[in-house]
C-alpha cells in the first residue's frame, strides 16, 4: 500500500515537471489565449458539463474565437468563428487534415485504418478517392434512387395500413426514422432490409439489431482515458476495451458473413430476383477485389461498409428527427411546405428524387435544423501535424481542433434571433462568403462526403411524409427539444413521437404503392 501511494506521487510530481518543462518551451510563443484556469494534470477537464459543444461556446463568449484549452493531457483548439473556422479548414486545411488517435478509433475504426479514422496521408487519401468514386458518385447516387424510393414507399405503406383516413395514430419517429435509414443504407450495401416488414432473414435482421443496439451503448462513452492516459495505464479502463474489442469482433464477424454470402450468390447467379435487381455497393466493391485483389481486401471493404454504416445511420435520422420536431412545433411552416408540395407535384403522384431540386422550402427547412441542431455540432476532432498560424497566433503540431459550429451557427452576433426556428432566413444563404457561418458537413478535406446522399435520404423522407400524411403534436403541448447528452453528436434528448393521419386527398395513391 505504502509503496503505491508513493508511485502514485512520484507520478503526479513526474507529470507536473513534464508540464512545467513542456510550457517553458512553448512560453517564447505566441499562443492563444487560454481559457479560465487550468489545473495541474486534468487542466480543463474540471469545466465539462454536458452538452460539450455548450460548455465550449460560453467559454469562447468570455475568452474569444480562437483558444487554447487542455483536456487532461491534450492541447486542444477550440474555434467559434466563421473567419478562424475558415483559416483552419482553407490556409491550414492540410496541417488540421489528421485525427487524434482516441480510443475508440483504435478499437472501432480497426487501428485507425478507416475513413473517419485515419491520419491524413496516402490511405486515407486512397479511401477517399474510391468512395468518391465508386459510392458517392452521382452516378452511384441516382443508381440506388430507386432502393431509396421503395423503402420510403413501404413505410409510406405500413403507416397507412388500414386506415382510412378518419383518426390520428400515435407514432414512435425515433425508431421509425432510425429503422428506415438503416433499412436505406443496409438496401444500398448489401440489397438487405433487416427492420419492418419484408425483412430478409430473421435471424441475421435478430443479430444485425443486436449489434446496432450495442453500438449505441459502447461506441457513444467518452472516454476520459483518452484525456488522462495514467488512467489506462494503471487499467482503470479495461472494461470498457473489452467491450469494444468484443462488439467490433461482432460487427466484423456479420460483415464477413455477408461477404461470404455475396460472393457465393454472385458465383451461381441463383439470387432470388427479389432482392437483386440493383446492383449494391457490395457487388461493386467485390468486383473491385476482383480485379485488384490484394489492395481491395476483405478487410478493407469490412471497413468501408461499417463506415457507411456508422457515419451515415444516426447523422441522417437525427437530422429526420430533429426537422419533425421544429415543424410539429411550427404548424404553420408545416403547412407551407406541404403547399409547396402540392403546388410542385400535386396530388395526383408521389413525389420521387428528381422532384427534389424544385422543393426549395423544404431544403429552407432542413437547413435551418441542421443550423439549430447540427448532428456534429463539434464536427469531428481533427489533429495538426505541424506547427501553424491561425489568427496571428502560433498553434503546436498535434494540438486537437475542435470547430464549434453550433457556437457559429447559433451566434447572435452572425444570426438574428439565432434559437427561433425561421426557414425563411435561409433562402439565399449557403456557398460562397456564406460558407464558414453554416456549415454542419465540415468544409475541406475532410468535410463529410455523405452530404448529398444524407440530403436526399432526409428530403426523400419528409418529403413523402408530408405529401401523404397529416401531422401533428400527440397533445397541447409543445415537444420537448432538450438535447441528449450521450457521446458527442448532437440528439434529440427524448424520443420524438407524432401522431398522423393519411390526407384523404392522397388515400387513392397510398392504396397503390
Ligand atoms: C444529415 C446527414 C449528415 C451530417 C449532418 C453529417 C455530418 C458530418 C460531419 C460534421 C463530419 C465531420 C467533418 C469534419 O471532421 O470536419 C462528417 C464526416 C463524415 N461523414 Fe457525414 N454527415 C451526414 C451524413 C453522412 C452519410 C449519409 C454518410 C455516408 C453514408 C457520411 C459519411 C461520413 C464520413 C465517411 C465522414 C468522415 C470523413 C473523413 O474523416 O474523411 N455522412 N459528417
Ligand atoms: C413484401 O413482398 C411482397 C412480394 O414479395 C410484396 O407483394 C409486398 O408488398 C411486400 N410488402 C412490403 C411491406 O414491402
Ligand atoms: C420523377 O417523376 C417525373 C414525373 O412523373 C418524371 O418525369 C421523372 O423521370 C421521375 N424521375 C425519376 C428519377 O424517377
Ligand atoms: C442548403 O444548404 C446547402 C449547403 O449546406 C446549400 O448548398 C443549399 O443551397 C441550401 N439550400 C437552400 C434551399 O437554402
Amino acid at each position: 500500500m505504502e509503496v503505491q501511494v508513493l508511485s502514485f506521487y512520484y507520478c503526479l510530481l513526474f507529470l507536473a515537471l513534464f508540464f512545467i518543462s513542456k510550457l517553458l518551451i512553448l512560453r517564447g510563443k505566441n499562443l492563444p489565449p487560454s481559457g479560465p484556469l487550468c489545473l495541474p494534470v486534468i487542466g480543463h477537464l474540471y469545466l465539462f458539463k454536458k452538452p460539450l459543444y455548450r460548455t465550449l461556446a460560453r467559454i469562447s463568449g468570455s475568452y474569444g474565437p480562437i483558444i487554447i484549452l487542455r483536456f487532461g493531457s491534450r492541447r486542444v483548439l477550440v474555434v467559434s468563428s466563421p473567419s478562424v473556422a475558415e483559416e483552419c479548414l482553407t490556409t491550414n486545411d492540410i496541417i488540421f487534415a489528421n485525427r487524434p488517435r482516441l480510443l475508440v478509433g483504435k478499437y472501432l475504426g480497426y487501428d485507425y485504418t478507416i475513413i473517419p479514422w485515419a491520419p491524413y496521408g496516402d490511405h486515407w487519401r486512397n479511401l477517399r478517392r474510391i468512395t468518391t468514386v465508386e459510392i458517392f458518385s452521382s452516378t452511384r447516387l441516382q443508381m440506388f434512387s430507386n432502393v431509396r424510393i421503395s423503402e420510403v414507399h413501404s413505410l409510406l405503406r405500413r403507416l397507412a395500413a388500414d386506415d382510412t383516413g378518419e383518426s390520428f395514430k400515435t407514432v414512435d419517429m425515433k425508431s421509425m426514422f432510425f429503422e428506415l435509414t438503416l433499412n436505406f443504407m443496409m438496401m444500398m450495401i448489401a440489397g438487405k432490409r433487416y427492420y419492418g416488414n419484408n425483412v430478409s432473414d430473421l435471424e441475421k435482421a435478430k443479430r444485425f439489431r443486436e449489434i446496432v443496439k450495442e453500438s449505441f451503448v459502447v461506441g457513444g462513452v467518452s472516454n476520459v482515458g483518452d484525456f488522462l492516459p495514467a488512467l489506462r495505464w494503471v487499467g482503470l479502463f479495461k472494461d470498457l476495451e473489452k467491450k469494444l474489442v468484443n462488439l467490433q469482433g461482432k460487427r466484423t464477424g456479420f460483415m464477413q458473413e455477408l461477404i461470404e454470402e455475396h460472393r457465393m450468390v454472385g458465383t451461381h447467379q441463383t439470387q432470388s430476383k427479389e432482392e437483386k435487381k440493383t446492383k449494391t455497393m457490395l457487388d461493386v466493391l467485390l468486383s473491385l477485389q476482383e480485379a485488384e485483389p490484394d489492395y481491395y481486401t476483405d478487410e478493407i471493404i469490412i471497413g468501408i461498409i461499417l463506415t457507411l454504416l456508422s457515419a451515415g445511420t444516426d447523422s441522417a435520422s437525427g437530422t429526420m428527427e430533429w426537422t419533425m420536431t421544429l415543424l410539429l412545433n411550427h404548424p404553420k411552416v408545416l403547412k407551407k411546405a406541404q403547399a409547396e408540395i402540392d403546388s410542385t407535384i400535386g396530388q395526383g403522384r408521389l413525389i420521387n428524387e428528381s422532384d427534389l431540386t424544385n422543393l426549395p422550402y423544404l431544403f429552407c427547412i432542413i437547413n435551418e435544423t441542421l443550423r439549430m441542431y447540427p448532428s456534429g455540432p463539434l464536427l469531428a476532432p481533427h489533429e495538426s501535424s505541424e506547427e501553424c498560424i491561425v489568427g496571428g497566433y502560433t498553434i503546436p503540431r498535434g494540438t486537437m481542433l475542435l470547430v464549434n459550429v453550433w457556437a457559429i451557427q447559433n451566434d447572435p452576433k452572425l444570426w438574428v434571433e439565432p434559437r427561433e426556428f425561421r426557414p425563411e432566413r435561409m433562402e439565399g444563404v449557403g456557398g460562397g462568403s456564406d460558407g464558414f457561418k453554416l456549415m454542419p458537413f465540415g468544409s475541406g478535406r475532410r468535410g463529410c462526403p455523405g452530404e448529398a446522399l444524407g440530403m436526399r435520404m432526409v428530403g426523400l423522407a419528409l418529403g413523402l411524409l408530408i405529401q401523404c400524411f397529416e401531422w401533428k403534436r400527440i397533445g397541447q403541448e409543445m415537444v420537448d427539444t432538450e438535447e441528449g447528452t450521450i457521446g458527442l453528436s448532437l440528439s434529440k434528448g427524448k424520443p420524438l413521437e407524432a401522431s398522423c393521419r393519411p390526407r384523404s386527398t392522397m388515400l387513392g395513391l397510398l392504396s397503390q404503392i
